[in-house]
């Protein structure tokens, strides 16, 4: 017998102790690409019952046996006052409702929607204010990449200068396929057989998904609310994808916002991947982001930005860290 296996039989076991000692009812609305990924991820987590669960067609079959019963009634998803509302849907009219709702009843909402946070959120916080519920959502930013808590770390030590980033990873995606020589068509097929492309590929295409989620990173680096900035965004059509395979150059979608003499601008841009300078500029669905300070020194942080499982890990996150700072299941 070695050493360090006799040292290892003599400390005692490891203490895992579950997160709560009674389970945290989550309400899930939505069981697509990212509710079902959480549901699979979840079922390894201590302490969560996912039920029920939303969709739009409970007789659809899905490739994850779903955990709880699927409904279709919206008003029944909250009817039994779960503790936390995930919000995996992809109708943003829908999931700002019921987080809405839940938020006024005073539970707390973990959301995956940027076009939800980046809509609604005057209306979320007044309702979360008025209630105490929390409203958590660093799943609708980066997927598994920690751009807002980052940012918030870095707010708490110095001021922001700027963000930088790579925040659409479908996007990111379709262009590391066009500078490897597929067209346009085949890389949207690909990152749709992923599961990284929304329904609709057009908010993604239109620059209109990165610019919400500018806004979002605008709001958490600056302050106000995600409806106070407004910036524009190249589209990814069909000048840009001419433009683009001419070019011979791997090209990036661009975010960046920054404030000087207290004036916030942004932008989300089709730049050609050297003027993205110092960002690492990850393959397929990854997604960056270099946050500037005051100081001088730049916060780096990537990860994989679209897809089931990332979004799922971030959401899981978000799930623990509410459980724990609030004290669910206590
Ligand atoms: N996919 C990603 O990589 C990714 C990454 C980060 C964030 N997100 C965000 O996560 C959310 C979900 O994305 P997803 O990719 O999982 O979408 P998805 O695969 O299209 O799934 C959407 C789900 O919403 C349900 N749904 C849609 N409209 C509804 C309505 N009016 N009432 C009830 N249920 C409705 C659908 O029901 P049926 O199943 O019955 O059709 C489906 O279960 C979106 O906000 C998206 O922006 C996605």
């Amino acid at each position: 017998m070695s050493a360090f296996s006799s040292a290892a039989e003599a400390l005692p076991e490891p203490a895992c102790p579950a997160i709560a000692s009674r389970p945290v009812r989550v309400a899930l609305a939505g069981y697509g690409v990212v509710g079902q990924a959480l549901a699979a991820r979840i079922d390894h987590a201590q302490g969560f019952v996912l039920a029920p669960i939303l969709v739009r067609d409970a007789a659809k079959p899905r490739a994850v046996t779903p955990p709880g019963e699927l409904i279709s009634d919206r008003r029944a998803l909250l009817a039994n006052k779960p503790d936390i509302l995930v919000d995996a849907l992809s109708c943003a009219e829908t999931g700002a409702l019921l987080s809405e709702w839940a938020l006024a009843q005073g539970i707390h909402v973990v959301s995956a929607s940027k076009r939800v946070i980046a809509g609604a959120y005057p209306a979320l916080a007044r309702c979360a204010e008025a209630s105490g519920a929390r409203l958590l959502y660093s799943a609708a930013v980066g997927g598994e990449t920690p751009v807002l808590e980052t940012i918030a770390a870095a707010a708490a030590e110095q001021e922001i200068v700027s963000v930088t980033g790579v925040l659409n990873g479908t996007v990111n995606f379709i262009l590391d396929r066009l500078s490897r020589g597929l067209s346009f068509a085949a890389a949207l097929k690909q990152a749709q057989e992923a599961g990284f492309a929304e329904e609709d590929p057009a908010e993604d295409v239109s620059g209109a998904d990165a610019s919400a989620k500018l806004r979002i990173v605008a709001a958490a680096a600056f302050g106000g609310s995600p409806t106070d900035y407004d910036f524009e965004a190249d589209a990814l059509d069909a000048a840009a994808i001419s433009r683009i395979e001419g070019s011979g150059q791997r090209f990036v979608q661009l975010a960046r916002v920054e404030r000087r003499d207290g004036v916030v601008t942004g932008s989300v841009r089709l730049v050609p991947r050297e003027e993205a300078g110092a960002l690492p500029v990850g393959d397929g669905e990854w997604n960056a982001a270099r946050i500037e300070t005051a100081d001088g020194f730049s916060r780096v942080v990537t990860g994989r930005g679209a897809g089931g499982a990332p979004t799922a890990g971030a959401l899981l996150s978000d799930l623990v860290r509410l459980t724990r700072e609030v004290g669910l299941g206590d």
